[in-house]
């Protein structure tokens, strides 16, 4: 018995599909997303198949004008998915021939759904890179500004998570610059590789039709068509591209993530975060939690789990297509969206929230973070470094044992250790003295930041 003839793939089939194989099959729930960019494909291609006389330019015209007005039904959110029509592509495809008639079963001329589906899904995520990258620049923004506003603020640099040196606040902010400028510069560098397209490669060979890929190129704004037809349905790199680019963002923000949350605690105390940022406990009424920063730091192991997934999916297919790359969008979706949503939570959170600078500089002050000033004063005097290193481990063992930072020992008990200290040693302990005697390039000194702030202005604003 011939079957109902619902699919756009079933003229050898004499058997429906099983209902439970259709649902399997279908990626209609992921990929709707990508609806416009599938009718602005469309679009181009009815538009390069007229120039070619593949289509006459009436037939062109009627196939736009349908995909036009399913574009605005879907924006009004009025149009019907199927899941039997499997995805967006056969979705779009099958509205178009009940609007326009016949003539929409012309659209798939010398084109595949697989030559699309790359098609849609590089026009999508371009779209959503830009996105992201305003948001990065926001980020960086965010923290040249607290650079800026807070150079007077001292905490300390830590290693091992134990205080090592004094450092200015705004130094460790620009770190955090820094980072995010590498990434926001890898997912600019990512759409010369995605920004490639691969209509026209068909199912995966080419065609014998006369059409211009490089007309379709410059009419979805790609750089160049794809070389290889084979390559272009079947790679999917621009989109392990750009999951390792956000799993590398991820990973920054959930170091700034744990940060925060540390700094936050009553240990620490060095920064309140906003109340429109952080939550209460339902039975500890003292509670404030950070919960933006510990979501943002776990929703890093989703990120990399698409990665991963997608990664794994890839791994081993034989050229060209395989179903198994209908697996590509969800964690590519996924991440998007979560990248977006930590970016713009943190860049609404960090310039509310409060510094507790005291409390930053007594931290930086204590468990002798200016030994290594001590040391360096020492070898100045002409004390070999490793000496200088010897005697004042010994001075910090006393301090230890008589409960008193570095700055606070007589100056005749230092002297007992080491000969060659005077009392100019006190200026040399001081907090700002430590701090603004890095001066090398990249340093901590205050005239060092300042420096890097403008260069980071500048950067920002050119
Ligand atoms: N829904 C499919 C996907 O996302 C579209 C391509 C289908 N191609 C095919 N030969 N069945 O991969």
């Amino acid at each position: 018995m011939k079957k109902s003839g619902n699919k756009m793939w079933g003229g050898r089939f004499l058997e429906d599909n099983d209902a439970l194989v259709q649902e399997f099959n279908a990626s209609i729930d992921v990929d709707k997303v990508m609806a416009l960019q599938d009718i602005q494909g469309s679009i181009a291609h009815a538009t390069m198949l007229a120039e070619q006389d593949i289509l006459s330019d009436e037939e062109a015209e009627q196939i736009i004008d349908g995909l036009n007005a399913i574009r605005s039904d879907i924006e009004a959110d009025v149009f019907e998915w199927k899941v039997e029509l499997e995805d967006v592509h056969m979705n779009i495809e099958r509205a178009l021939t009940e609007r326009v008639g016949a003539v929409g079963g012309k659209l798939h001329t010398a084109r595949s759904r697989n030559d699309q589906v790359a098609t849609d899904f590089r026009l999508w995520l371009r779209e959503k890179t830009y996105d992201l990258v305003d948001l990065l620049e926001e980020t960086r923004t965010v923290f040249v500004d607290l650079a800026e506003q807070n150079l007077d603020a001292i905490m300390p640099g830590y290693t091992h998570l134990q205080v090592a040196q004094p450092i200015l606040f705004s130094h460790h902010m620009l770190a955090y610059f820094e980072m995010f400028t590498r990434d926001q510069q890898r997912l600019e560098d990512s759409l010369k590789r995605l920004n490639i397209s691969p209509l026209g490669a068909g199912a995966l060979a080419g065609t014998g039709f006369a059409i211009d890929r490089e007309k379709t190129a410059e009419l979805l704004e790609f750089s160049q068509p794809a070389r290889n037809s084979l390559d272009a349905v079947s790679d999917r790199d621009f989109a392990l591209e750009f999951l390792s680019a956000a799993s590398i963002v991820m990973m920054h923000l959930s170091r700034l993530s744990e940060e925060l949350i540390l700094w936050s605690s009553q240990e620490f105390g060095f920064v309140t975060l906003p109340d429109s940022h952080t939550t209460g406990s339902s039975i500890m009424p003292q509670k404030k939690n950070p919960d933006v920063s510990e979501l943002i730091r776990g929703k890093t192991g989703r990120v990399y789990g698409s990665l991963v997934g997608l990664l794994t999916v890839m791994k081993g297919l034989p050229l060209t297509y395989n179903k198994d790359m209908q697996e590509d969008k969800e964690g590519v979706i996924d991440a998007v969206e979560t990248l977006s949503i930590c970016l713009s939570l943190t860049n609404s959170m960090l310039p509310k929230m409060n510094l507790n600078k005291s409390r930053m500089h007594y931290a930086a002050g204590r468990a002798y973070s200016n030994a290594t000033d001590l040391a360096d004063y020492l070898a100045k005097k002409g004390l070999p470094f490793r000496e200088a290193h010897e005697s004042v481990g010994q001075l910090v063992a006393l301090g230890i044992k008589q409960e008193k930072d570095l700055q606070d020992l007589e100056l005749k008990t230092m002297q007992e250790v080491s000969s060659l200290i005077e009392d100019d040693v006190f200026e040399v302990l001081k907090l700002e003295a430590v701090v603004n005697a890095r001066t090398s390039y990249g340093g901590t000194g205050t005239e060092q930041v300042r420096r890097q702030i403008a260069a980071a202005s500048k950067q920002l604003n050119g």
